[in-house]
């Protein structure tokens, strides 16, 4: 049974083949890919290997992401249109410790989606997956997402100065993070 969680404005599940177009327009819009890992010209193939490569249980092992599909179900955006994701990994190292990440089509900016989903996937971790400690990181010119983080309540423990070579360039880090008792005293 793959992983379900219910906020009042999203289902959160997997990334599935049928969330492929959406996720792949997004991908592709420039601004959307500044800071991430891939290019603007994301490619339907890319999806579908990212598709295909998930653990079917929707739920990371210790060096795994796990891509989660956000839907949205309630209001303009019915039926379950794919607004963005968040991705899960779990550490390679450390026990009980993930990292995430977040994107939302241009479209569904500015609503508090991205927010109302990494509290769900927080709150999932720490209940039913034991985690010790959640962190994030973002580019220190990324201010959506660093506002995002502080929004959420992460506590930020670092700036990594130009520690990053990034897209051709050395590029600075902020990283945040949340352990179990803090998410538990928010
Ligand atoms: C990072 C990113 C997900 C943040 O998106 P976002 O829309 O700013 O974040 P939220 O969905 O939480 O929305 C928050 C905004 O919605 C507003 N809002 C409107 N209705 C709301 C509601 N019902 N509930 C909560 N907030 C609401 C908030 O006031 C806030 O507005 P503000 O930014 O003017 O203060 C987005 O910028 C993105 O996808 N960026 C590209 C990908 C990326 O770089 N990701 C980071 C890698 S980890």
């Amino acid at each position: 049974m793959s992983v379900i969680l219910v906020t009042p404005r999203l289902e959160i599940s997997p990334l599935d083949v049928a969330d492929v177009p959406a996720f792949v327009a997004y991908r592709r819009v420039p601004a959307i890919a500044r800071y991430q890992s891939w290019e603007s010209d994301y490619s339907t193939g890319d999806a579908e290997a990212l598709v295909a490569a998930q653990p079917a249980s929707g739920i990371p092992q210790p060096g795994e992401w796990v891509q989660l599909g956000l839907r949205a179900t309630s209001g303009a955006d019915r039926p379950r249109v794919l607004v963005g994701d968040v991705a899960v990994g779990a550490d390679a190292s450390q026990p009980h410790s993930y990292e995430l990440g977040v994107t939302l089509a241009p479209a569904h900016h500015g609503r508090g989606y991205a927010a109302e989903a990494l509290r769900a996937v927080i709150d999932w971790l720490m209940a039913e997956r034991g985690a010790h400690r959640v962190v994030m990181q973002g580019d220190a010119r990324n201010t959506a997402v660093l506002a995002l983080m502080r929004r959420v309540g992460l506590r930020h423990e670092g700036t990594i100065l130009e520690g990053d070579w990034f897209k051709g360039e050395w590029t600075t880090l902020e990283r945040f993070a949340l352990l179990r008792r803090e998410w538990a005293a928010l």
